[in-house]
């Protein structure tokens, strides 16, 4: 049998973590679902447990049916709307005022590492709030209308149109299939590249490049932590690991 799983943070990683200068978070859904936004995987409520991605997120999906993937991306906005940061986006943003060089690399497309304050987070997989026109890459020229809270959301629903050119928008989130953005990707791999101390919070690690971000940090020889009530692929090859979630473990670990 397994040992329990401690109820402390473990002290090497609190000592670790009051140590780190240049830190570096790696975060995935589970590192929201506090918040009450689903994960992708690990739950029969997951998103990818309830709809088919090849449906609803890649290219082919959106040229096939622009109106299905436009109201499921405005579903998903709306929820994220309504939900606020959980203890653990808090404790990170807390640590980033301690910290300006702790860099926040995030997988997912919500805006509640922001919402909590945190500097320079790195989104790998775009935003939910960053839609542009799938013709000229323009961002929309005012703030697009957001589905209100009355009744269940519409199943299609036809994206606007872009002032520039006329052309569909679509969702700024990275589809299956597609390349991650150069920019943040770059960003990402330089600051694994100058951390101290790698914290990777609530993903399953199974989602490529985003999963070979820890490789990198272990291969310098710089501590990883993964921070996860569920086992993952990297759990074996992790410094430590905290069986917790993030709300609960990441204000117990961070310094104030
Ligand atoms: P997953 O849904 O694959 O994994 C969520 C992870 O969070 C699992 O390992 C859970 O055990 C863990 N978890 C659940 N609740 C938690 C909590 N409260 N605190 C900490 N951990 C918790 O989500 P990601 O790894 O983020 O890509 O998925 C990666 C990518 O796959 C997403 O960015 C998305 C998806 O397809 C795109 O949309 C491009």
């Amino acid at each position: 049998m397994n040992p329990p799983a401690p109820m402390d943070p473990p002290a090497e990683v609190r000592a670790w973590c009051q140590a780190a200068r240049r830190p570096c978070v790696l975060s995935g859904a589970g590192m929201s679902a506090e918040s009450g936004v689903p994960t992708f995987r690990d739950t029969p409520r997951s998103l990818w447990a309830r709809f088919d991605p090849a449906t609803l997120a890649t290219p082919e999906a959106y040229e096939r049916d622009p109106a299905l993937v436009w109201a499921w991306y405005q579903w998903r906005t709306h929820l994220v709307r309504r939900a606020q940061p959980n203890e653990g986006h808090v404790a990170l943003a807390r640590w980033a005022r301690s910290r300006p060089e702790l860099r926040i690399v995030t997988q997912n497309v919500d805006d509640l590492h922001e919402r909590a304050g945190s500097p320079e987070v790195i989104h790998l997989h775009g935003s939910l709030f960053a839609a542009r026109c799938v013709a000229c890459g323009r961002p929309p020229s005012q703030p697009l209308a957001s589905l209100g809270d009355d009744g269940p959301p519409p199943l299609r629903l036809l994206p606007p149109t872009c002032a520039a050119c006329g052309g569909l928008l679509r969702p700024g989130v990275v589809w299956f299939g597609e390349a991650l953005p150069p920019g943040p990707w770059q960003a990402a791999l330089d600051a694994v590249t100058r951390c101290d101390l790698l914290v990777v919070v609530g993903t399953s690690g199974l989602v490529h490049p985003a999963a070979s971000l820890p490789a990198q940090a272990l291969a310098r020889g710089v501590p990883v932590v993964e921070i996860n009530p569920q086992p993952t692929p990297l759990s074996p090859l992790a410094s430590r690991v905290w069986r917790t979630t993030a709300a609960v473990g990441l204000p117990q670990l961070l310094p104030d």
